[in-house]
């Protein structure tokens, strides 16, 4: 076993042995036999922190070299780190906190959290908890809110860049509608982003994401300097909420009448593209999902926080078919947990409420390919084929004795995969790799 976070190798190459599984298109729209990869013996080849190749073990044991040392993980499955697309990392400390919908929920928690994070020595400690989290969950990459203060972002870039993590992150911008402790102005709010990104964006795996947190909180004048910003830095993301509850809907139409939807608004600013990418979506109509569609702007649903704020059901079903792209967020911490299996079990019953299933491939999916291809990152991230970076978690089908119990009675691949999404959680997770490096290895705790 290498120590966490330790070096791997410099001279030769590292291989693992055990279940290997990714996709190469959407399980939604084609077979699952033609949708993904899966090896029931396999061999992940990794080197200087990226994929050499990924393999049927028979095949390519016999051409590893004297310096290659393989770690054996046999009865593991091994799959691309899970990618969450939409997460607040001061909100952390808040996870679990009742209330009577998204509006009272951030009045009575969410802001007064939050104005902790002006304090440095608070945001690093509180980042290096939620990084550390992350990876015990299997997540290698997540879209991450930090607060209004420059210093959230500034400690939570610096603590990921250190661990050499994939991350995007950005500075909430907010200038109305919200305590004035928490309150930046159109003008600083764009000027302190605009530095964020000089020093972040595209340094070492970090990239930046300019982050105005909903239209209620923006004037037109930072919405306005926000689209500039994003015009004048195509490749960085844009991270907001929209569509997510109906009191917040009516709000908005108030703010900003004279627009045709909540997602309008930001259409008229600039912020659909590729690399936008909005929580929720709940509330949309058909117009609304066609122009999503046709900017490629990424939506992120977020089912266990729509469950626990009770927001409305994410309707998978009419975004599928409007080519919407989509991916999964746990939305911590109106999300009820780190886990992306969790998320991925409460996506599948929520798209049950509503007559559609999701299978268990296309859930593994939407966690890893599916989001890398809608945050533009395919090819990167979200998949072992060669060439990637090495971003990997190991599985355990044997994590907990019901699981155990029930992942030897599986009699397909769909089946094992269904037991993992419905039973699991952290303790499913043996082992995370970043960069080829390991992050969390379960039973060294
Ligand atoms: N809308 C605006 N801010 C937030 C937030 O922090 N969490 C959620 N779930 N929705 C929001
Ligand atoms: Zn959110």
């Amino acid at each position: 076993m290498q120590p966490i976070g330790g070096a791997v190798r410099p001279d030769g190459k590292i291989a693992y042995r055990a279940q290997l599984l990714y996709f190469t298109a959407s399980p939604e729209q084609v077979a699952n036999s033609d949708a993904t990869v899966y090896l029931s013996d396999g061999l992940l080849i990794v080197h200087d922190g990226h994929v050499v190749q990924a393999g049927d073990y028979q095949m390519l044991a016999a051409s590893l070299g004297a310096d290659t040392h393989v770690v054996d993980w046999r009865g593991k499955l091994i799959m691309p780190g899970f990618i969450d697309t939409h997460l607040h990392y001061p909100q952390t400390d808040i996870i679990a906190s009742p209330a009577e919908g998204l509006l009272p929920w951030l009045e009575t928690y969410t802001f007064p959290e939050e104005s902790r994070f002006q304090n440095p020595e608070h945001a690093t400690r509180t980042a290096s908890f939620f990084l550390d989290e992350l990876m015990r969950c299997g997540t290698t990459t997540a879209l991450v809110y930090c607060t209004v203060h420059p210093e959230s972002a500034q400690a939570f870039f610096e603590e990921s860049h250190a661990r050499q993590l994939r991350m995007v992150a950005g500075k909430v911008m907010m200038d109305r509608n919200c305590p004035d402790y928490l309150q930046d102005t159109a003008e600083s709010g764009a000027r302190d982003s605009e530095t964020l990104i000089q020093r972040w964006h595209d340094k070492g795996r970090q990239m930046y994401a300019l982050t105005p947190r909903f239209a209620p909180t923006s004037s037109p004048e930072q919405l306005a300097l926000c689209g500039e910003l994003a015009q004048q830095y195509p490749d960085v993301f844009i991270q907001s909420h929209l569509a997510e509850n109906t009191r917040e809907l009516e709000w908005v139409r108030e703010l900003f009448p004279g627009h045709r939807s909540y997602l309008d608004i930001y259409d008229y600013f600039g912020l659909l593209r590729p690399r936008a990418v909005y929580g929720h979506c709940i509330w949309l109509d058909e117009t609304d999902r066609r122009r999503m569609a046709e900017t490629q702007t990424l939506a992120v649903h977020c089912p266990t926080s729509n469950l626990f704020l009770a927001s409305g059901l994410f309707d998978f079903a009419a975004a599928s078919a409007s080519g919407v792209p989509v991916a999964l967020g746990t939305d911590v911490g109106g999300g009820t947990s780190f886990s992306m299996l969790q998320t991925m079990a409460a996506a599948h019953n929520v798209a049950r409420m509503s007559g559609h299933h999701l299978s268990a491939h296309s859930l593994f999916y939407l966690a890893t390919e599916g989001a890398a291809r809608g945050l533009d990152l395919g090819g990167r991230i979200g998949t072992l084929a060669p060439g990637a970076e090495a971003d990997f978690v190991v599985l355990d089908p044997q994590a907990t004795p019901l699981l155990a119990r029930r992942t030897a009675r599986a009699e397909s691949l769909e089946e094992l995969l269904f037991a993992l999404i419905v039973l699991g959680d952290d303790r499913t997770v043996a082992a995370t790799y970043s960069a080829g490096r390991l992050v969390h290895s379960r039973d060294q705790y």
